[in-house]
């Protein structure tokens, strides 16, 4: 940490914004302390946490007020369920909020050596929307709704997307930003290759299921036809994909299309792996666990902030889990 009159408003507008998204989708406090899936934990816990990691890395050298209940770590999911009450959760967010914009105003900037001074509170202000989504999430599995959320596309292009390939550049170089796993920056070789104009429709991943008694997606009966098809597992993606003669994309040729968000995560064929010179920040977990053993998501959800797309950014789960706006589109050579 050092002293130093920075300009702290657009730093103290990431944080703030991040809160504004946070409380623009905030579900009554009646759910707080639902776990409708043992795959999540409970939105309260979820809240604090967002207070802890901003209290940790935000205001460091102090102690932390609730130990490490909100440390997902030192907490496994099954004992994230004795959470303080509503009123203490919402006075520790405003809390910690109101101390790390104090400590911004007063020129104290935590860093992380080797990176840009502002990155750390960046960090923190996507992690509050990354987690804003899970609340959302968890809201939606509560109301078992979860699997009726994917809007009908807007894209109703009948060809298909073709691309020439060769080498394009992936990953960022904005390292004020960008998550550990997506850099450095490089370029890779792509072949020619097509995509689907938009994500696999309920419609037709129906007529999937009614050739191939393949199980159906997290509840599929109630899903709208019109809709992209979700709560897709990768295994339930990877196999339409194969029955239709076709495969998934790999994440570099979605990153390199371009595409808008369509409203669900795009399941890839790619493993959640290092790019080369990967190094690990702020801390030597964030994406670390999860490389060799998670598929990639590209794109955005209806829950996801639009302050959190871009190109370069990776979701991550593992290829059997099925509870999230997941979707997915066909990939083929030509
Ligand atoms: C990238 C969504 C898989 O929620 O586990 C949040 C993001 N990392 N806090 C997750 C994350 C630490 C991560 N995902
Ligand atoms: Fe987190």
């Amino acid at each position: 940490m050092k002293a130093r009159a920075a300009s702290p408003s657009p730093l103290l507008a990431e944080l703030e914004s991040a809160r504004e998204f946070l409380f623009s989708i905030l579900p009554p406090e009646e759910f707080w302390l639902e776990q409708p899936s043992p795959s999540y934990s409970p939105i309260g816990w979820h809240l604090g946490h967002i207070a802890a990691m901003q209290e940790r890395w935000l205001l460091p050298g102090e102690p932390s007020r609730y130990g490490s209940t909100f440390d997902p770590v030192a907490t496994p999911k099954n004992g994230r369920v004795r959470l303080p009450i509503a009123r203490e959760l919402r006075a520790y967010l405003d809390e910690v909020l109101v101390r790390v914009c104090d400590g911004l105003r007063a020129g104290r900037m935590p860093g992380v050596l080797g990176l840009p001074e502002m990155f750390l509170v960046q960090h923190i202000a996507q992690h509050e929307l990354q987690h804003a989504e899970h609340v959302q999430v968890v809201h939606a599995l509560c109301e078992r709704r979860l699997h009726r959320m994917a809007p009908a596309g807007a894209m109703h292009a009948a060809d298909r997307l073709e691309f020439r390939g060769g080498r394009v550049q992936v990953g960022s170089d904005d390292a004020a930003r960008a998550y550990d796993n997506e850099r450095p920056q490089h370029v890779v070789e792509l072949k020619p290759y097509w995509l689907d104009p938009a994500p696999v429709t309920v419609g037709q991943f129906a007529e999937y299921l009614a050739a191939t008694k393949a199980p159906a997606p997290l509840g599929f009966a109630e899903q709208p036809p019109e809709a992209p098809v979700t709560c897709v597992s990768w295994h339930d993606a990877d196999g339409y994909a194969r029955w239709r003669g076709a495969r998934l994309p790999t994440e570099h040729e979605l990153e390199a299309a371009r595409l808008p968000p369509c409203g669900v995560w795009e399941w890839t064929s790619s493993w959640l792996t290092p790019y080369p010179g990967f190094r690990p920040y702020p801390y030597e977990g964030y994406s670390k666990p999860w490389f060799g053993t998670h598929r990639v998501l590209r794109g955005a959800s209806w829950a996801t902030s639009p302050d959190l797309v871009r190109p370069s950014l990776r979701n991550w789960y593992l290829p059997e889990f099925r509870e999230l706006p997941s979707g997915f589109r066909c990939a083929g050579a030509f």
